[in-house]
């Protein structure tokens, strides 16, 4: 039996192309991993009549670790996304996406080494709206009213934004424990507390709470998320890991990765207390399906991450030696990475021959 097993989902579009390369190189570490490969997505609506059949479900919650491709989310087709259905199905409430500076990739630092951790399940996102002008959000703004909380608009949308002491407690613990984990030297909370007192004010007490019980093992600060981003800007290297509700953490990540080269370059994770999934950041890109085009390097690091998760630590190594020489190397880049630092594609090499420069390095 082999030593892991991994769910597989290579997704569509421009996914089995990245996923394929992914796979090679993984294999060509010499990790033992079995792949159970499972299809998602619009391609087996027909014959499950969902775009994430239950036993796509089982077989990551089966096996604890899937790695996947982007997926397509169809436009009206009635269905959510199957990446937040994935994420939901399955309680991934951390979204791990780390920002690094490598060589090569036309970065605006060389110095950034950030990891951002993501609560994944409440906040502006929790997808609790009212919709203006019907009668449940007239009432909702009665009641407001009446309690004497405020006064909003007649014509006012409304969305809500819980902040849970069970969602934030996990999320923080999650990040210390990562950065206890990972030699890391601090933890910073980001936040907007000073203005929204009852939600993100509860989000940093209890990030106080839990930072008192890591004291003396890894620093900790907190910030407000409009400064940060000033911050990030302008000095990223004052940052290591940090920990943000899941808005901030959407916008901030996003932030990050443009500093390091954009998504193309951004490995993540979704990971819960069972199981963890790991995807670029980037999209399906359709536009290039099938052309052996894309980047797979998002993809590739992401491999990375999971198998630093399977505690293959030297196999993850190896993988990130050899990305970086490739990229540093700029011959072996796809058309994106050339563009970047030459102004043209010419003489750059499609998915499958950067995966094989990357293995022939690893
Ligand atoms: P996208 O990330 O697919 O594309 C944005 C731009 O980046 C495009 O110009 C694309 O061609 C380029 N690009 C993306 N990845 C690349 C790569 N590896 N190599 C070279 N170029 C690359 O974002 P878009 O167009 O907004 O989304 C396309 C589809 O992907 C949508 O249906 C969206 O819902 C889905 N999506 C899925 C995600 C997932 O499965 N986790 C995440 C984000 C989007």
């Amino acid at each position: 039996m082999a030593k892991h097993t991994v769910t597989l989902i290579p997704g569509d579009g421009i996914g089995p192309e990245i996923t394929g390369a992914m796979r090679r190189i993984v294999e060509a570490t010499g990790v033992d991993i079995a792949w159970e490969v499972v299809d998602a997505g619009a391609g087996v609506v027909e014959q499950y009549g969902t775009p994430l059949p239950q036993h796509v479900i089982d077989a990551v919650r089966r096996n604890g670790v899937a790695i996947k491709g982007p997926i397509t989310t169809p436009v009206g087709g009635g269905f959510r996304s199957v990446n937040v259905a994935l994420r939901k199905a399955l309680d991934l409430y951390v979204n791990l996406r780390p920002a690094f500076s490598i060589q090569g990739t036309g970065a605006r630092y060389d110095d950034v080494d950030i990891v951002i951790v993501r609560e994944n399940t409440e906040d502006l996102y929790a997808g609790i709206e009212f919709e203006q002008g019907t009668a449940d959000t007239a009432e909702l703004i009665e009641w407001v009213e009446a309690k004497g909380a405020g006064v909003i608009r007649p014509d006012s949308g409304i969305s809500l934004k819980p902040i849970s002491v069970t969602a934030s407690a996990r999320i923080v613990r999650w990040a210390f424990e990562y950065a206890l984990a990972n030699d890391r030297r601090k933890v910073t909370a980001v936040h907007k507390a000073n203005i929204l007192k009852y939600s993100d004010g509860l989000f940093l007490k209890v990030a106080r709470e839990i930072a008192a019980e890591y004291e003396g093992q890894v620093e900790f600060e907190d910030r407000i998320v409009d400064a940060t981003c000033m911050g990030l800007v302008l000095r990223p290297s004052d940052f290591d890991v940090m920990v943000l509700p899941n808005l901030y953490g959407d916008i901030v990540s996003d932030l990050a990765a443009g500093l390091v080269g954009g998504l193309g370059m951004a490995p993540g994770a979704n990971i819960g207390m069972d199981c963890a999934v790991f995807e670029p950041v980037h999209g399906s890109a359709p536009k290039y399906t099938g052309k052996d085009m894309a980047n797979p390097t998002a993809e590739i690091l992401s491999a990375a991450l999971m198998l630093d998760h399977l505690g293959e630590r030297d196999a993850a190594a190896r993988i990130l030696g050899s990305v970086r020489a490739v990229l540093a190397a700029g011959d072996s880049v796809t058309y994106d990475i050339k563009r970047t630092n030459t102004g043209s594609t010419e003489g750059c090499v499609g998915t499958q021959a950067y995966a094989d420069a990357v293995i022939a390095g690893l």
